[in-house]
């Protein structure tokens, strides 16, 4: 190897390893200020999850955004589904107030897709005043959901971890789209 090859190798590592840094940082930053303005989001869980996402390295903020918001959808289609597991393995041995609480969940679970569908298209399309309204609504079904288990003494929701993750999701959305709008002003 040549002495110029070798340094020109060297500075494509070095890119390579700065670019790399900088995509944590973006993740990382951003975390942390979605941390900052909502108490609920969990540093740890919303690194852990952005840094999962695929290609979740390269993005820009506007894309770790559109990958957050997908990430919710995932979680909303896969809650729904459980729900109908639920109601539809246990017929029999659940209690009728938790079933009633599991039929409103899954109501308010079918809507949230419709609401996270049309939240995407506002949010491909910049629309963030749009996506700010309907991710909101997809927070208040989830606590909405819980709320309706914890209204009756003894009895535990199953669905309290999946409530609790699409919320900060929703949450990690809307800052990132607060981040967005005060940097186009
Ligand atoms: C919800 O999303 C988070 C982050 O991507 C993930 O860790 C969790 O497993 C998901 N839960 C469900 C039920 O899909
Ligand atoms: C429901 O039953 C199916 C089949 O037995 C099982 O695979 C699934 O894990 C069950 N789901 C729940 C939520 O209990």
């Amino acid at each position: 190897m040549s002495s110029s090859s070798f340094s020109l190798t060297l500075i494509f590592l070095f890119s390579l390893f700065f670019l790399s840094i900088n995509a944590q940082d973006l993740i990382h930053d951003t975390c942390k200020t979605s941390s900052q303005q909502d108490p609920n989001v969990k540093l740890a869980f919303c690194t852990t999850s952005l840094q999962a996402a695929p290609a979740s390295h390269c993005a820009d903020l506007k894309g770790l955004g559109m990958m957050s918001i997908r990430l919710t959808r995932y979680n909303i289609t896969d809650t729904r589904c459980y729900i109908k597991q639920l109601l539809k393995n246990n017929t029999k041995k659940l209690d009728p107030y938790v079933k009633a609480c599991l039929d409103d969940c899954f109501e308010l679970y079918s809507d949230a897709i419709s609401g996270i569908k049309q939240a995407m298209k506002s949010y491909s399309s910049k629309r963030y005043f749009d996506a700010n309204v309907q991710i909101s609504s997809v927070m208040d079904a989830t606590t909405t959901c819980e709320d309706g288990f914890k209204q009756r003494k003894g009895v535990v929701s199953p669905l309290t971890k999946r409530n609790d993750a699409t919320f900060q999701l929703s949450a990690i959305v809307l800052s990132i789209m607060n981040i967005l709008q005060s940097s186009s002003k």
